[in-house]
């Protein structure tokens, strides 16, 4: 299982102290939640802030971008050029999900796609075989320290079934993220449903413990 933190709850006012922290406890990605004030209703940080990102944390942990923004297709670029590896656009955001998947990893990234909790799976079903993961948001993109939502669990399942079938074929694996409310109390039960990516941002930082005594917690979970 991949632990993905996401710093949205960290101190954004020492964003690389956070994710130093997330990197010096043994997580070598990063989750990095793009906003853009238009598709969701509220405003993070884009391309200059990534690209400062990368020179104070080096070339060592994957830059995981979720782009929740409506114009992926004009900007991916810019965020491939600010150090990151990963892209994950949402379906409900993109006109030309295929053009641009594919864009995305002839640009040298690997590539995700999301679906909001009231999205079915069927439009990344047929990019399947174009992308490396598909994250499931498991709270309505927007807010960190959201509750879970559980009914998410039948397109999971759902998911993890098309992809050991797709794998069975012989084609490409991909990672189930999830992202939303994880933590120590769901994590063990998201892995027996096939997700072997999560997305942990609250569960990590927050004002209760240490991060790393947050991770000790989730890894016991995992157990
Ligand atoms: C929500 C973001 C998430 C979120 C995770 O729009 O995509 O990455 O901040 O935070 P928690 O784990 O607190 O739900
Ligand atoms: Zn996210």
């Amino acid at each position: 299982m991949i632990i993905a933190p996401s710093v949205l709850t960290a101190d954004l006012s020492d964003l690389a102290n956070a994710c130093q922290k997330a990197v010096d406890a043994g997580l070598d990605w990063l989750h990095l939640d793009v906003m853009d004030g238009n598709f969701v209703p509220n405003l993070t940080f884009g391309p200059p802030v990534i690209k400062a990102l990368r020179k104070a944390l080096g070339d060592g942990p994957v830059f995981d971008a979720h782009l929740m923004i409506t114009n992926a297709e004009q900007s991916f670029q810019q965020y491939i050029d600010a150090g990151c590896n990963h892209i994950s656009v949402h379906v409900e955001a993109v006109t030309h999900l295929h053009r641009l998947v594919t864009a995305i990893r002839e640009a040298g990234a690997s590539v995700g796609v999301v679906l909001n909790p009231a999205t079915p799976i069927d439009a990344a079903l047929e990019v399947l075989s174009e992308i490396d993961l598909i994250l499931i948001m498991s709270v309505n993109p927007g807010f960190g320290g959201q509750s879970f939502i559980p009914s998410v669990e039948k397109k999971i399942r759902r998911l993890n079934a098309a992809i050991q079938e797709q794998v069975s074929a012989g084609g490409r694996p991909v990672q189930i993220q999830v992202d939303g409310g994880v933590k120590s109390h769901n994590i063990a039960m998201l892995r027996d449903w096939g997700v072997t990516n999560c997305v942990v941002g609250s569960g990590l930082f927050n004002d209760s413990r240490a991060l790393i005594d947050n991770l000790a917690i989730i890894h016991k979970a995992l157990e």
